[in-house]
């Protein structure tokens, strides 16, 4: 992806499952058109691949599995991505956590595949752990303040900060993002300003009133 980006987590809220996902990822991907802002789309597995034929801006998976292509029943294997058009994937997302030893088979799976990762890490410590991994991105996003109406940028900025840090003395390679709470562009400006390279979100964009209009107040902060 191109940086500083907006990477927009669909989630499965009712508001983006099915035509209604497919109809506002068309208008998510003319706001990217109109504004030149880098914009990600991560729907659910289901619509992923329409989404994908939709768009012409990337869309990533939400969850990836190490599991083999092959007799894997129910799984989503890199492979199965990268057939259904996607350029990447969210992994470890505290919503859906994967093990250790499951990642350090995963990521570099999809490397090799092409498919970029962001690897989500709910606090310093398993962000600084995460980067061994060589993840093109780490999303630091502390779960309590997921889904609530207080920025990370502003509740705890001081956690980014470090985050940031600390990910670039393990592995100087990674892009640091962060998200939970994430609404306006003055977070999305103070996002960059602690020295991250975007953000991922989803309740501020997907439950707004105006999805589209409350995305084209966000990416203003880009700049
Ligand atoms: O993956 C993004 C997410 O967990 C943040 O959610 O609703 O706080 O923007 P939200």
């Amino acid at each position: 992806m191109r940086t500083p980006a907006i990477v927009l987590n669909f989630k499965t809220y009712p508001e983006i499952l099915g035509k209604r996902g497919w109809d506002l990822a068309k208008r998510f991907a003319a706001v990217a058109d109109d504004t030149g802002a880098s914009i990600v789309l991560c729907p659910p597995a289901t619509d992923l691949a329409h989404v994908a034929k939709l768009v012409h801006i990337p869309v990533f998976g939400q969850h990836v599995d190490a599991a083999e292509a092959g007799q894997a029943t129910g799984w989503i294997p890199p492979e199965a991505l990268l057939e259904a058009g996607a350029a990447g994937t969210l992994i470890n997302h505290s919503e859906r956590k994967v093990a250790w030893e499951e990642m350090a088979k995963s990521i570099p799976r999809c490397r090799e595949l092409g498919l970029e990762v962001v690897a989500c890490a709910d606090d310093v410590a398993e962000a600084e752990t995460l980067a061994k991994l060589s993840p093109e991105y780490i999303a630091i996003e502390p779960p309590e303040l997921i889904g609530g109406d207080v920025s990370v940028t502003t509740a705890k900025p001081e956690i980014i900060a470090i985050a940031v840090e600390r990910i670039h003395a393990a592995n100087p390679r990674v892009v640091v993002l962060c998200g939970a709470g994430v609404r306006s562009r003055k977070d999305v400006a103070k996002a960059l300003d602690l020295g991250t390279s975007g953000v991922l979100l989803s309740s501020g964009i997907v439950k707004a009133k105006d999805p589209e209009k409350a995305l084209r107040d966000l990416v203003k902060g880009l700049r």
